[in-house]
């Protein structure tokens, strides 16, 4: 039987938070942890510099989602772990998939109208061509399951599109990748606006956060009276029920509803024991993170292996892409 086949990936733009947690790497996990899967995870270095970013400071970002992943549970026994610049090919391939991609497509795409009006001054080519690496990303290794928060959809069709085009110009075989939804695929943010993100400050709750920091990043998440005719569908009391549902169970949820409904909610007491119940799922990461810390040498020997065995799934597609395309 041949496996199917999965990537994923994280730009190394700070530590994890618990919506790259629940909507990404909880899906890696899974998908890893099935015998049904051959699992390639990497740390999307390429697509980190597509927005302004410190040089000096890359290299220990990147290590530091590495760790993260390690103590998540990726498992280089089970998975190839790489960063994505160690694979050339894949940049290579972008440039092929370049060529049945328009300009007007890009332009279009969600993704690219936030950033542009994040940073206006960096209206690059790197930022445009995002996707067409994202799909490069993929398709190098035919991977047909993607596990990746929602927001990534756009750029999954994208993928699909490329896909789609290269198969019917060139008789290639490429998969249509679809998105491996999780649970917790739109995490919100503890602002009680948009979703958990690096880049809006307090917002998250990062993997390394100890109880205390939990505690008080909740403790910042707007509430009110506590009590109504209707349980809020946005904003932060949401926020907390949906952390509530994650963390402790849906039952749980429905319980706080009823209070809200009837008594009153309690935000003091329904805060301290999601905090509780958060921490309870991160401190075996946190330990295991600890344990790897110390011993530099097995990241790299991680790295170094991942980055071989990628090469050389890489490499095969990309030489069947260049014989179809005419270049050998
Ligand atoms: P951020 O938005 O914090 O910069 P990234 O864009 O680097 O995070 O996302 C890395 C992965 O985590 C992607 O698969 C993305 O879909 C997922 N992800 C990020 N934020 C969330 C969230 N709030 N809820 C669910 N998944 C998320
Ligand atoms: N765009 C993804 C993000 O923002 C990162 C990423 C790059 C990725 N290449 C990928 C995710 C390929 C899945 C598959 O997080």
């Amino acid at each position: 039987m041949t496996r199917r086949t999965v990537l994923s990936g994280i730009r190394a733009t700070g530590r994890l938070h618990l919506g790259n947690y629940l909507g990404a790497v909880k899906g890696m996990l899974a998908l890893q942890d099935s015998n049904e899967y051959e699992t390639f995870y990497m740390v999307a270095d390429l697509h980190t510099i597509t927005v302004p970013y410190d040089a000096k400071k890359l290299p220990q970002a990147v290590r530091d989602v590495v760790l993260d992943y390690l103590a998540a549970g990726l498992d280089p026994a089970k998975s190839t772990i790489f960063i994505q610049s160690h694979v050339p090919q894949h940049s290579e391939l972008a440039n092929l998939f370049s060529t049945v991609v328009t300009v007007a497509r890009m332009n279009h795409l969600p993704t690219y109208k936030e950033k542009i009006k994040q940073y206006p001054h960096n209206v690059t080519m790197a930022l445009l061509n995002y996707p067409v690496l994202m799909a490069a990303d993929i398709l190098i290794y035919k991977a047909d399951s993607v596990p990746v928060g929602i927001d990534q959809e756009p750029h999954l069709e994208v993928a699909r599109e490329i896909a789609r085009k290269m198969n019917e110009k060139y008789g290639l075989n490429f998969p249509e990748p679809q998105r491996f939804a999780t649970k917790g695929e739109y995490v919100p943010s503890l602002t009680g606006t948009g979703k958990m993100s690096k880049s809006v400050e307090g917002s998250s709750i990062l993997l390394t956060d100890d109880l205390e920091t939990i505690q008080k990043r909740l403790a910042a998440v707007p509430t009110d009276v506590g009590k109504g005719a209707s349980v809020p569908a946005e904003g932060g009391v949401a926020a907390l029920l949906t952390f509530v549902e994650l963390f402790q169970g849906e039952g749980k949820r429905k319980e706080y509803e009823e209070e809200y409904m009837v008594s009153g909610i309690k935000y003091k007491v329904l805060k301290d024991e999601l905090a509780e119940a958060i921490y309870k799922e991160l401190e075996p990461l946190q330990k295991r993170r600890k344990a790897i810390e110390i011993d530099g040498n097995t990241v790299e020997k991680i790295l170094k292996e991942g980055a071989l065995r990628a090469r050389k799934e890489a490499q095969k597609t990309l030489q069947e892409v260049k014989l179809a395309m005419g270049l050998i």
